[in-house]
């Protein structure tokens, strides 16, 4: 028993995601280091608004990408949503600035506002990782997503994004068609790109990125859940959501399993603990569904993560 198709040789990327505190980045730890120690180059990345892996693997990580282990091709990054959208802004501000003040009277505070789009953010964080998967320079990323919500948010996401955008170059092509009929009175600037131009751009990147989640023989998703009813509530929502944007999850880790009970408070939570174990492999009986038991200590430092590698892979 043990996790399922996730170390294949094509895997690049392996999602996990699941609710708050359940142990995404526990796993996606454990996970990323059974893959190191197969010899393969990986980068294990967060994108959490709190930072974690610095605190579980017991070394100073960031915003760089980070060896986390001497004798392992290992590294670690933590990227938060600013960084993201400062690259976004980077990579796309200048030739939107360029563009927009070339017909309207704007300052670059125009670019900071495009930045605040629905979905600019997670659209880049799936581009930022999509360019690091294809980048090569590593054999497999695992990604430690931000709790389900976000996650969510982002498969939502490029058609959020486009939508705004479409209505935004409406609004502006309105404009250009004013500027159309006065042209001759005013003078535009010559601009290498029209908006029109660098939408249907995104709208490309768009796409590329949904073809690239899809790929299930490149991208997995796994889910980490805890056996209680918000656990499992929570990963029907989340799985459910996957599926309905044609992801599959093939890996449910249940965590937190009280492995023996020796006592009437162990005793009870088992009991529960168990009625909700088996409503999971009911209701997932096409999946892998593997259990990670409840430890004495808290994960942290390699040794530990270690042995969570050993219960995760068998
Ligand atoms: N099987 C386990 N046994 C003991 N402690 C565990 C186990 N799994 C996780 N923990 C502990 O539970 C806490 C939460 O785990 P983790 O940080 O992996 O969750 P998370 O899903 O990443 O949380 P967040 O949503 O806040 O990022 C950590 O302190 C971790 O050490
Ligand atoms: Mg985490």
């Amino acid at each position: 028993m043990g996790l399922a198709g996730i170390d294949g040789s094509g895997v690049k990327l392996i999602m996990v995601g699941g609710k708050g505190g359940v142990g995404k980045t526990t796993c996606a730890s454990a996970i990323a280091l059974k893959m190191a120690e197969e010899g393969r180059k990986v980068l294990i990345i967060t994108s959490d608004p709190a930072p974690s892996l610095s605190d579980i693997f017991e070394k100073e990580i960031g915003d760089r990408e980070t060896r986390i282990d001497d004798a392992l091709e290992l590294y670690g990054l933590e990227v938060s949503s600013d960084i993201v959208l400062a690259r976004w802004k980077e990579r796309f501000g200048p030739e939107i600035y360029e563009v927009v003040s070339s017909f309207a009277s704007v300052d670059y505070d125009f670019v900071e506002y495009i930045g605040t789009a629905p979905g600019i953010e997670e659209e880049y964080m799936l581009n930022f990782i999509m360019e690091l998967v294809e980048g090569g320079s590593y054999d497999v990323v695992v990604w430690d997503t931000a709790p389900a919500g976000h996650t969510l948010r982002l498969l939502r996401l490029p058609q959020l994004f486009l939508s705004h955008m479409e209505a935004a170059t409406k609004f502006y092509m309105n404009m250009y068609g004013y500027i159309e009929k006065v042209k001759d009175t005013i003078r535009l600037k010559e601009s290498k790109k029209t908006l029109l131009q660098i939408i249907a751009g995104w709208e490309a990147l768009s796409e590329r990125i949904v073809e690239f989640i899809r790929d299930g023989s490149c991208v997995k998703y796994l889910i980490v859940t805890i056996p209680e009813a918000l656990g499992v509530k929570m990963t029907n929502r989340v799985i459910g959501e996957l599926e309905e944007n044609r992801l599959t999850v093939e890996n449910i880790v249940i965590n937190n399993v009280v492995r023996e009970a020796d006592c009437e408070f162990h005793r009870l939570r088992k009991t529960m603990q168990e009625h909700y174990i088996e409503e999971l492999r009911e209701t997932y009986r096409g999946k892998t569904l593997t259990l990670l038991y409840l430890a004495a200590q808290e994960i942290k430092g390699m040794d530990r993560i270690a042995g969570v590698t050993r219960s995760l892979f068998g």
